[in-house]
């Protein structure tokens, strides 16, 4: 399979990932090394040219004592994926399709926050890579590039999807989601988890939160209504941004929560400002909940907790999708995050129910060690992982990711203590 020569590659209607494997293999011949594997003092250099010391606090910081976070793994080990033999995988596919899109994978790119804490590259080099890959992207409403400049980035026929933390301001948030729309997220996903950070020891010892500090509010700042209320506050968005992004992150997300009653309002908004794309909510954990959604005629929901990072000593992500899939699997399209690492993850995940993955860190910690290339390389490497998988395991796509390949123990939570990952 390591044959860039293998006839079935061009049969297949996925690219031969698997050959990324070979590609780092073959580095040492050529003298050179696969990314990330530098000798330590490169690496201090490139720390020191860090934007801010505050990223590395902030990606990986999790709710309280991290319960959360190590639960979100462990629940993993106790599925067991069971390999098939002798089955024909010449012509596997990963590709599958998500809200009418065609893509590479049944996996995207999680919102995430302030990417230029990250890499000064920021969101735009992150919304390039998913649209190279064929991989789904989603802005996050605390992004710290324009949703103008990370469509552009993403390009005329990138998939991508906005995420909202609804302002407590109507017109705002028709505001950005007439810009999205018209910029070409295709879908709107409501993040239900976050009306405020959850406490985070790391963050909250450092003073680590850079909103505060003038990033993060670009989609406010490049906002008319958003500016129209600066200036009624005194305000100048262009001169005093430390002011305008305090004021930005207070009034999308601090304190204040929503609750169902407005589902129906925003849900309608988006159908009439978008023709009836999809709406999702991202944050789901209860069966109940799940449910809810179903009734208000949600077209998604995001099984996630926020990689562990908002209610300490939950349970784990992966678990509620088990139990959120069996009840309403049939009714609702699910998605699923919180703890990924590899691509046994995402087929464990799909066997467990959720006809989609997506991935948060593992993107942010390639974003931080080599930008646009640190994100390439993960993701690239996470499709080669699953490709490879696919083709040793006997699995030809999706489809053969169900309960049968897996073996589970409902009661075995290994307790490993798991690097914090
Ligand atoms: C540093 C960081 C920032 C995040 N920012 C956002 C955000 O702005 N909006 C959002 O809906 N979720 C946000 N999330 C949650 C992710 O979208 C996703 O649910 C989570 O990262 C998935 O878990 P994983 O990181 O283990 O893959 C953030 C997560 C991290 C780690």
């Amino acid at each position: 399979m390591s044959d860039p020569t293998n006839p079935h590659i061009k049969e297949r209607n996925t690219p031969q990932w698997g050959l990324y494997q070979r590609e780092n293999f073959m580095k040492q011949r050529e003298g050179t090394t696969p990314l990330f594997n530098t000798d330590p003092r490169k690496l201090e250099e490139r720390a020191k040219e860090k934007l801010t010391e505050g990223g590395w606090y902030y990606a990986s910081s999790n709710a309280g004592m991290s319960n959360t976070h190590l639960v979100n793994r462990q629940a993993f080990y106790r599925h067991r994926l069971i390999p098939n033999q002798l089955i024909d995988t010449n012509n596997r596919s990963t590709r599958t399709t998500i809200f009418d899109h065609n893509v590479s994978a049944p996996i995207g790119f999680a919102p995430i926050g302030i990417n230029k804490i990250y890499h000064p590259t920021g969101e735009a080099a992150v919304a390039k890579v998913a649209k190279e890959l064929n991989l789904p992207y989603c802005l996050s409403t605390a992004g710290s590039t324009s949703i103008e400049k990370v469509a552009a980035a993403n390009g005329p026929t990138g998939t991508r999807f906005y995420q909202l933390y609804m302002p407590h301001d109507d017109e705002l948030t028709v505001s950005l989601l007439t810009r999205a729309w018209e910029n070409g997220f295709d879908a709107l996903i409501l993040t239900t988890d976050t009306w405020q950070l959850g406490w985070r020891h790391d963050d909250v010892a450092t003073s680590n939160y850079a909103f505060y500090r003038g990033f993060g509010a670009d989609l406010g700042l490049t906002d008319p209504v958003f500016r129209s209320r600066c200036l009624a506050d005194g305000i100048d968005p262009d001169v005093d941004i430390v002011e305008a992004s305090t004021k930005w992150i207070d009034s999308v997300w601090h304190g204040q929560a929503w609750s169902w009653e407005k589902i129906p309002w925003l849900m309608k908004t988006w159908k009439e400002i978008s023709g009836g794309r999809p709406f999702v909510i991202k944050g789901i954990q209860s069966v109940a909940d799940a449910r809810g959604c179903v009734e208000l005629g949600v077209d998604g929901i995001i099984v996630s907790n926020h990689a562990g990072r908002q209610v300490d000593g939950a349970v784990a992500s992966l678990d509620a999708l088990e139990k959120i899939a069996q009840a309403v699997g049939d009714r609702i399209y699910v998605m699923f995050d919180s703890g990924v690492r590899g691509a046994s993850d995402v087929v464990k995940a799909l066997a467990l129910g959720a006809r989609f993955v997506f991935i948060g860190r593992l993107w942010v910690w390639g974003l931080s060690i080599q930008g646009e290339d640190g994100v390439r390389h993960v993701m690239k490497s996470l499709l080669a992982d699953l490709d490879i998988l696919m083709g040793v395991a006997g699995y030809n796509g999706v489809q053969d990711f169900n309960l049968d390949i897996l073996e589970s123990d409902p009661k075995n939570y290994t307790l490993i203590p798991e690097k914090t990952l």
